[in-house]
């Protein structure tokens, strides 16, 4: 059988080669493209400290400044700005209820005294961890009214999937009306 290839026709195997070597070349540009987002990230986010670092003493927390117990929970500032502050600890939340109005920008406050600890509210985009000597902040939005459950979502010892606080969503106007400038809200039952 003659394997010669008539004059005239495209040499199949040379062709497949071609195709071949084509694509090796558009894989190795693949590669080298995601190498080089690889080292251009990494070296562009190891060269930008994180914003903001604010940091707490974790020995005197309790004892003054911002997170004293009689300090935590909800407050209106000055400037009329809604804020959270709490602290976590093994196993629980400061206050363990917390109000906060629907529809208003809430800023939350948080660190931890122990451990590691994290909180999630419910089924919204609240979201953090509260690391001891670190402050955790962010602001967000709760859209509607109700109440929502915060379970601490960084295991943190043996009472980690005890570690649960209560969040309620009061409408804005009830809020408003329940809260006084200079006191500390919170829905913990007294
Ligand atoms: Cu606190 Cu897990």
């Amino acid at each position: 059988m003659s394997t010669a290839i008539p004059a005239g026709e495209p040499d199949s195997h040379a062709t497949a080669i071609a195709a071949e070597r084509r694509w090796a070349w558009v894989v190795i540009a693949i590669m080298a493209l995601l190498v080089a987002m690889m080292i251009f990230t990494g070296l562009h986010w190891s060269a930008m400290p994180p914003s903001r670092v604010e940091t707490v003493d974790v020995k005197t927390l309790h004892l003054k400044g911002e997170f004293v117990e009689s300090n935590l929970g909800t407050s209106i500032e000055n400037d009329g700005k809604v804020t959270v502050r709490l602290v976590a600890q093994q196993y629980s939340f400061v206050p363990q209820c917390i109000v906060v109005p629907a529809g208003m920008p809430v800023t939350f406050r948080g660190t931890a005294t122990d451990a590691i600890h994290g909180f999630i509210v419910g089924t919204t985009n609240a979201n953090t961890m509260l690391v001891p000597a670190f402050v955790s902040t962010f602001t967000t939005t709760f859209p509607h009214p109700g109440e929502q459950l915060m379970p601490c979502h960084e295991y943190c010892g043996t009472g980690h999937e005890a570690m649960w606080a209560r969040v309620q969503v009061l409408p804005a106007a009830e809020f408003m009306a329940k809260a006084k400038p200079g006191e500390r809200l919170s829905c913990v039952p007294r």
